[in-house]
């Protein structure tokens, strides 16, 4: 019926429908999802703050449970959901599928290898890791070249095969190894990043394309309430923890960091909040690397090594936006560079290097990354000023 509107008319009705008479959106979840109880808080703090109205609907999803194939999400966004919440989405893969529509992620998700702190448990495992048939954790194994894996049903068996020291480690996505620990309160385990292609995860909310408005204003949500400090203080227990062993000197050196340093140690350093007064903006500090080095290459000759301007003006401190009240916005700068730069060849990067230099470029100007990937998806979208911080 719908279908025989003008298509004009169609736009005009979605446009004035108002939200509080509108009924309310059916948001489809991933009961079996590690993240179950995080994804229902989030869902109620977006709509609230959204304004809108929701019902949660728990589908029967084919297969395993915890197992959902994108056939059987695309079904049910064009029958019995509105949207899904709690779709994890790998940080590499831009679009889930091209006829769908992904929120800003809520949650920052990875893969780690983990082992228990109790130092005899692993004592006399064998060697082995410990994976997941068919998850990403198995792919993980294979291309960080561990010699031996141990393929196991699910990830309730891997982490019962770490703890009973059947194997020495594991690999599994981080809010399983959270959810275990707080179903079992004395479990303890040593985290390692890892470095895959897949290893980086992101949690966010889909929709399919005839509800693109929909996605538009739970983003804007999800950016208001990171912003606020109420996102971070509801995933708090899911951010990937400082390791145990690195806990003091985190602390004390990556406070203000808020990120996973791969470089260091090997060591997992995330710490759920920043440094009281500094700015943050949404990349991650493993962008920062990556940007600084593509500025190097394609940008530097026309605006300074040091971003101090040159025959193109300065991209940072006060040459570039003053340290409140600027005009320009953190998605407005990031159109215009990625339409327009590197002036010699216009748009001709990446999407994701443009995001790696737009995060370079925040962090030259002074702010702390939020830890949530800036994603080139949608960093043409953030309205929030952009202030320079740099002296
Ligand atoms: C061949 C020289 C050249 C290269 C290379 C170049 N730019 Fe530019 N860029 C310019 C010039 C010239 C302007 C000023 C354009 C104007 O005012 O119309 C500019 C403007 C900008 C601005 C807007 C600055 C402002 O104050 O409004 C940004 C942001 C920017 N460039 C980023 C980049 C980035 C990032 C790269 C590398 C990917 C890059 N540029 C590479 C010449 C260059």
């Amino acid at each position: 019926m719908r279908k025989s509107l003008p298509a004009a008319m169609l736009l005009t009705l979605a446009a004035a429908a108002p939200a509080a008479n509108s009924a309310p959106v059916r948001l489809c979840r991933f009961a079996h999802s590690a993240t179950a109880s995080l994804d229902r808080q989030v869902a109620k703090a977006v709509f609230e703050h959204a304004g809108l109205a929701y019902t949660m609907v728990d589908p029967r999803l084919g297969g395993a449970p915890g197992r959902a194939s994108a056939a059987d999400v695309t079904k049910l966004l064009a029958t019995r959901c509105d949207a899904f919440i709690g779709v994890p989405v790998a940080r590499r893969i831009d679009h889930l599928r091209p006829a769908s529509t992904l929120s800003i992620p809520y949650l920052d998700a990875d893969f780690v290898k983990f082992r228990p702190v109790a130092a005899d448990a692993a004592a006399h495992a064998p060697d082995s890791v410990a994976v997941a048939y068919a998850s990403p954790a198995q792919i993980i194994a294979a291309q960080e070249h561990d010699h031996a894996f141990d393929v196991l049903a699910d990830t309730r068996a891997v982490l019962r095969a770490v703890v009973r020291g059947d194997d020495a480690s594991g690999i599994a996505w981080y809010p399983s190894i959270v959810a275990y620990e707080q179903r079992h309160p004395q479990a303890h385990f040593r985290l390692q990043p890892t470095h895959s292609s897949i290893s980086q995860w992101q949690l966010s909310f889909l929709t399919d394309r005839s509800h693109a408005a929909l996605a538009r204003r739970i983003t804007a949500s999800v950016r208001a309430l990171r912003r606020d400090g109420s996102l971070p203080r509801l995933s708090a227990p899911w951010q990937l923890r400082p390791d145990a062993d690195t806990a003091p000197r985190a602390q004390a050196a990556f406070a203000q960091d808020a990120v996973y340093h791969p470089g260091d140690g090997g060591s997992m350093l995330r710490t759920a909040g920043s440094a009281q007064g500094a700015a943050t903006a949404d990349f991650a500090q493993q962008q920062v690397d990556p940007g600084r080095q593509l500025f190097a290459t394609d940008c530097a000759r026309c605006h300074g090594a040091q971003l101090q301007g040159g025959t193109a003006p300065a991209l940072r401190g006060p040459g570039f936006a003053p340290s409140s009240g600027s005009t320009m916005t953190v998605g407005g700068i990031y159109q215009y560079m990625s339409t327009n730069m590197p002036a010699d060849k216009p748009g001709q990067l990446q999407p994701r290097q443009y995001a790696d230099i737009m995060a370079y470029l925040l962090h030259a100007n002074g702010y702390a990354p939020s830890g949530l990937a800036l994603d080139p998806a949608h960093a043409g979208d953030d309205q929030t000023p952009f202030d320079s911080f740099a002296k």
